[in-house]
């Protein structure tokens, strides 16, 4: 399912366990520079909206933008892949955790590229070293993730399609924003349907997939097995999972 109905589908919740990580925010509005007006690309519900600046952001699915606050933003509903704005109109573009879901990652990076003097993508390494095999969720619960990537540009294969540097993003024990990999050393959280449901990766997997993860993963949380296969985390503030700003 192409990402803007999934997210009609599976975006009514998000904000549930989805918000701005102060942290990582920071990180990105470090790299946003000295731009005044920033386009936000796959903005959904406003997360990481940048204050103090003037903000633009663009969400193809409605469901999404509906639940945007009404301070929010002005929002345009458009695709990353064809943004409706003349070349250089904005200081910056920014894309926080949506990539992955373009049709044609490398069209909207280019996109980016020509309605922006500056561009900040938040994405991660799908290499199996850097990533599938570094969290133990991906690496001893769930291998259908691999394919879900089959066939998308990787992290280098974006990076040069814009002449990006690449700075790594760590992410903190206590990472308030629950996306995929937010709960690294609290393994409990997904058993919990309200942090899955706030996850694409579970609804793209199947239920399958998702039902024998959740059991296995409970049944090792149970048997001290988890906590023995991953005890050098326990003491760690912040984890580098692969995660990575991409920034041109
Ligand atoms: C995980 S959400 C991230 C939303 C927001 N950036 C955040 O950090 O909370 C991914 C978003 O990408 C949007 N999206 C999917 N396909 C897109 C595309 N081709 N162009 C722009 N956004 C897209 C989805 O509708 C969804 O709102």
């Amino acid at each position: 399912m192409p990402s803007p109905q999934l997210y009609d589908t599976i975006g009514s919740t998000y904000t549930v366990t989805r918000r701005t990580e102060p942290r990582i925010a920071a990180q990105i509005w470090a790299a946003l520079g000295d731009a005044r007006t920033v386009l936000n690309v796959g903005a959904g519900t406003g997360s990481y909206e940048p204050p103090g600046r003037d903000v633009t952001a663009v969400e193809p699915s409605a469901v999404m933008r509906a639940q945007r606050p009404a301070s929010a933003a002005p929002c345009v509903a458009a695709a990353a892949e064809s943004l409706p704005f003349e070349d250089q109109s904005f200081d910056a573009a920014m894309a926080f955790a949506t990539i992955h879901h373009w049709q044609d990652p490398i069209a909207g990076l280019l996109e980016m590229r020509r309605v922006a003097r500056r561009v900040v993508v938040f994405t991660h390494d799908s290499s199996d070293t850097g990533w599938r095999r570094r969290f133990w969720l991906t690496r001893d619960y769930l291998p259908e993730i691999a394919d879900l990537l089959v066939g998308r540009p990787s992290l280098t294969e974006q990076a040069s399609a814009i002449g990006a540097r690449m700075e790594p993003v760590l992410i903190p024990w206590d990472c308030a924003d629950g996306f995929f990999e937010a709960y690294w050393r609290r393994p409990g959280a997904y058993l919990d349907d309200h942090v899955r449901r706030g996850i694409s990766v579970w609804a793209r997997v199947g239920p399958d997939a998702e039902q024998r993860a959740v059991r296995s993963l409970r049944d090792d949380l149970a048997s001290g097995r988890w906590a023995e296969r991953n005890r050098e985390l326990v003491d760690l503030e912040a984890a580098e999972l692969g995660l990575r700003l991409l920034i041109a």
